[in-house]
């Protein structure tokens, strides 16, 4: 597995279009010091440390991965949110949180790493009946005539699900799809910039014999095949569903 704490060095968010996920995120909820939410796969915890800073709710964030607990661990300290945020070693697909306990619950990016059925049952049970569910993922615009070749990386072993196809899996868990935006490029190249810039670095190290040539040529192959990707297939889409 690449080593992603590496990779995403340079960002907090991990995710193209997490700001402008996060901020429709607060325009629906519109929370306040009353407020309950539940993050899946909160990654380096950058939208819990903004919703909270911002408005005072409180964050139950929940992610796997040793680094980036360990991260959000020291930022939510950092920054002394260490009262609004609660921060759970979890997995995606069995939540340690009650039915209906939460107003609202979002996953940016997630999804389809969790497994994209059981994380949309798993935010719906937890959301209280009338709450948002707030999704964001890759989906696809087009779908490939034929199965992709090795030469397409890890999206040839991924499986292609429009947007369509992703709205009905909401629906199919209960939830009512009220807003679909589809992300502009930008938000990619937002997405990209910093982990190019990683790569840049690993290799201008070369001068002083520090440089790490198979880390940078890991990073823009995956970087090259996420763009031809998003050329020809790929949309980045956030979902606003209610239960
Ligand atoms: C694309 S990143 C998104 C992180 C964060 N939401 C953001 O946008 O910055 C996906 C996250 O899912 C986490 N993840 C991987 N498998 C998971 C699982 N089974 N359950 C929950 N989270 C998982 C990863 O560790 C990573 O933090």
């Amino acid at each position: 597995m690449p080593d992603y704490a590496r990779i995403y060095a340079r960002q907090e968010y991990l995710t193209p279009g997490a700001a402008r996920t996060v901020g429709i995120i607060a325009e629906r909820v519109r929370p306040d010091e009353g407020t309950l939410l539940l993050e899946m796969a909160a990654g380096k915890g950058e939208a819990a440390a903004h919703l909270t800073s911002e408005f005072a709710c409180q964050v139950l964030a929940v992610e796997p991965h040793d680094p980036f607990v360990h991260i959000s661990a020291a930022k939510f300290w950092h920054f002394n949110l260490r009262d609004l945020v609660t921060l759970v070693r979890a997995k995606g697909r069995r939540l340690p949180v009650r039915d209906e306990s939460m107003d609202a619950a979002y996953c940016i990016g997630g999804p389809s790493i969790v497994g994209l059925e059981p994380a949309l049952r798993e935010l719906a049970r937890v959301t209280k009946p009338g709450g948002w569910v707030i999704v964001s993922d890759i989906a696809w615009r087009t779908k490939p005539e034929k199965p992709l070749g090795p030469d397409w990386g890890w999206l040839a072993e991924a499986t292609p699900t429009t947007a369509a196809e992703y709205g009905a899996a909401i629906a199919g868990s209960g939830l009512t799809v009220e807003e679909v935006v589809t992300h502009p490029l930008e938000d990619w190249d937002e997405y990209w910039r910093p982990m190019l810039e990683v790569a840049a670095e690993a290799k201008s190290a070369s001068a002083t014999g520090g440089a790490d040539i198979f880390f940078a040529d890991e990073i823009e192959s995956l970087i090259e095949i996420e763009q031809r990707g998003q050329r020809e297939y790929l949309d980045y889409v956030t979902f606003v569903a209610r239960k």
